[in-house]
């Protein structure tokens, strides 16, 4: 049985001897305050108000987008969404949103990546007023990331929220990130490369490892603090790992499942990019999958979106 530990209960100790980073709790823990602050700020005259744009049928993005209007519910949002078809076009996408951005009751915009193949996503994501890029994608925000203006950038949902699961293991194991080796797994715009703004910010010393990395294993080996956010089922074996590692998995992988489901399907499971009972056998602390990373998504979402708001408001 594992046992909550620490002053909060997302950690808990696995029989391995790793604290286990339960997200479903954090992010549990930041969606009541983001609920408590959008409730102030509703008193002062200000609803918060996000807008989440869907083009097209993708399935996975139809079950993010309708979590992501119910979490905006439970903050007490003033939540739209458009579901646009697939054949909409880039100039049609960029008037709907130019029409958000001059909405006064809309202080965030997302857009649900990926968009159909006749519109240029980058093209899109830059006509998001800077201002309501609750997502962060936009180049301003990048920018402000980079320079390390936190307070007026808005900051990437993923990358916070594995920052918050990051920070509240290290603070369990007496362990500051000021100069540790942090690893980052993937260079994407998404996570990548703003997660290690964010480890830097910390005074953590970064790499960031991508698909030429040479010697991957030998990179692996060195982080005090490893982040994967490569999108390849367990590709990291667990034997890598450093003894005593915080580990933050951000990979979500379906894979194929043992027997069939109650319609006859075959049935699959999540993984995510690290061997997660191997790495947990090594590591001083690590987020499972699913569970960890994921739903912290989301909650770093209505959190951006109070933060517009806020903006907005003052
Ligand atoms: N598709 C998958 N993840 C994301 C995300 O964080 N934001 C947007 N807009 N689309 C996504």
């Amino acid at each position: 049985m594992n046992q909550p530990i620490g002053q909060t209960s997302i950690l808990t100790r696995s029989a391995a001897g790793a604290l286990i980073i339960d997200g479903k709790a954090a992010a549990a823990g930041v969606i009541a305050d983001v609920a408590k602050g959008s409730a102030e700020l509703a008193a002062r005259g200000v609803k918060p108000g996000l807008a989440v744009v869907l083009v097209g049928e993708d399935a996975a993005s139809q079950v993010y987008v309708r979590s992501k209007g119910k979490a905006a519910e439970t903050c007490g949002f003033h939540s739209v969404q458009h579901n646009l078809p697939a054949t909409t076009t880039q100039a049609e996408l960029i008037g709907l949103v130019q029409a958000l951005n001059a909405d006064p009751a809309i202080h965030g915009i997302l857009v649900q990546l990926p968009l159909p193949r006749q519109i240029d996503a980058q093209v899109v994501l830059e006509t998001i007023s800077p201002d309501k890029d609750v997502d962060g994608f936009h180049p301003v925000n990048a920018g402000l990331l980079a320079i390390g203006d936190r307070k007026r950038a808005l900051v990437p949902c993923t990358p916070a929220g594995s920052m918050i699961l990051l920070q509240a293991a290290a603070r369990e194991l007496g362990v500051s990130l000021s100069g540790l080796d942090a690893v980052v797994l993937g260079r994407s715009n998404i996570v990548g490369k703003p997660m290690a703004q964010l480890l830097l910010a910390e005074n953590a010393t970064v790499t960031i490892a991508h698909s030429r990395t040479r010697d991957l294993a030998g990179v692996v080996a060195r982080a005090d603090v490893l982040v994967a956010a490569v999108g390849q089922p367990e590709m990291i074996p667990g034997a890598w790992i450093k003894a005593g590692a915080i580990v933050i998995d951000v990979g979500i992988n379906r894979v194929p499942g043992e027997g069939v489901d109650a319609q006859g399907r075959p049935r699959t499971r999540l993984v995510g990019d690290v061997e997660f009972a191997a790495a947990a056998a090594r590591a001083a602390a690590i987020t499972p999958v699913p569970g960890g990373v994921g739903p912290m998504t989301i909650a770093m979402l209505m959190s951006n979106t109070l933060s517009a708001a806020r903006r907005r408001a003052a």
